[in-house]
C-alpha cells in the first residue's frame, strides 16, 4: 500500500522544536531510539517542551505516539538518546523514581480505576510510592475539595462513576503525587462530548492555574491541537510536522490526514 504520509516531506529539526518550547525548558528527549525488546520503534526522536506548556502527540495507529509516553516514563528499551528534566539526566530512571524524585505522572489509555474500592480509596492509591502516607492522606483531602464530583461520592465504590468522572478520578488520581509533569494517553478515549469538554477543562486548569506540564496523545486531533500550544505529528516513529496546535489546525496537510477535511 502505498504511504499516504509520504507526502509530508522533510522532518522537522531541533531549532524548529526550539521556537516552539520557550525559554523555561523543562522536559527535553534528546536523540532518542526506544523500542520493545530488539525492536526499534522510535528513531532518532526529539521534543521539548517548556514548564507549564502542553504538547499533543498525533499521527496514525502504531505511530508510536504511546511509545513516547512509555519511553519518558520507563517501559520501554532505550537504545541511544537522553532524556532530561530541568537538565538532568534521567533517562535510565525506574518509573518509580520518575513518579517519586523527578514528578513524572503518567495517566494510562485504559480504564484503571479499582471498582470495588471507594473513590477516596482509589485516591489515596495514588500515593502508594510516598513515604509518608500522612502526605497522600492531604493530597488526597484536597483534590476531593477541588472537585466537588468526587467529593459527593468518596464513599461510594468506584464503579458507581459515570465514565467521565471515571476518567476525572484518574487524573486527580496522579495529582497525589505532587507531580510537575503529566503524561496522558487519549484522555477522550471513550467519553461523550460533554466529558471530552470536561477533561479538558481539568487539564486547563493544571496547566494554567497549577503550572504542570502536560503531554499528552489524542486520537480526537481536533481537540488535541485546539487544547495543546505545541503539536507534534508522529509518523512511523518520527516527527514529520511540528508547530503551534493553532497553527497545525489550519495546516492542509493535517486537515487531509487528521481532521477528516
Ligand atoms: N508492549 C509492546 N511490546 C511490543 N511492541 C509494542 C508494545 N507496545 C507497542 N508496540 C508496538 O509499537 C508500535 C507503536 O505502538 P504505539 O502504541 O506507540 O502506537 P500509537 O501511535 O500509540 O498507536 P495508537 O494510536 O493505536 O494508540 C506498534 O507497532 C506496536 O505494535
Ligand atoms: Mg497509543
Amino acid at each position: 500500500m502505498a504511504n499516504q504520509y509520504e507526502v509530508l516531506g522533510k522532518a522537522p529539526e531541533v531549532k524548529d522544536l526550539q521556537k516552539l518550547s520557550g525559554s523555561n525548558l523543562h522536559l527535553q528527549i534528546k536523540n532518542l531510539s526506544a523500542g520493545y525488546g530488539k525492536m526499534e520503534i522510535l528513531h532518532d526522536f526529539n521534543l521539548l517542551v517548556d514548564k507549564a506548556q502542553s504538547l499533543c502527540l498525533i499521527g496514525p495507529n502504531g505511530a508510536g505516539k504511546s511509545t513516547i509516553l512509555h519511553s519518558i516514563y520507563g517501559f520501554t528499551n532505550i537504545f541511544s538518546g537522553q532524556i532530561e528534566i530541568d537538565g538532568k539526566e534521567i533517562t535510565n530512571l525506574s518509573p518509580a523514581e520518575k513518579l517519586k524524585s523527578v514528578g513524572i505522572a503518567y495517566i494510562l489509555q485504559d480504564n484503571s480505576v479499582f471498582p470495588d474500592m471507594t473513590v477516596e480509596e482509589n485516591l489515596l492509591m495514588g500515593g502508594y510510592i510516598k513515604d509518608k502516607t500522612e502526605e497522600s492522606y492531604q493530597e488526597a483531602q484536597k483534590v476531593l475539595q477541588k472537585y466537588e464530583r468526587l467529593n459527593k461520592r468518596k464513599n461510594q465504590p468506584a464503579k458507581v462513576l459515570s465514565g467521565g468522572e471515571r476518567r476525572l478520578l484518574e487524573i486527580s488520581r496522579a495529582l497525589v503525587m505532587r507531580p510537575s509533569i503529566l503524561l496522558v494517553d487519549e484522555p477522550s478515549i471513550g467519553l461523550e462530548p460533554r466529558y471530552i469538554e470536561m477533561v479538558f477543562e481539568i487539564l486547563e486548569d493544571l496547566q494554567k492555574n497549577e503550572k504542570k506540564t502536560i503531554i499528552m496523545v489524542e486520537q480526537n486531533a481536533k481537540k488535541g491541537l485546539e487544547f495543546a500550544d505545541i503539536g507534534y505529528v508522529l509518523v512511523s516513529g518520527q516527527t514529520a510536522i511540528v508547530g503551534e496546535g493553532n497553527d497545525l489546525l489550519k495546516n492542509p496537510d493535517v486537515g487531509r490526514l487528521f481532521l477528516g477535511g
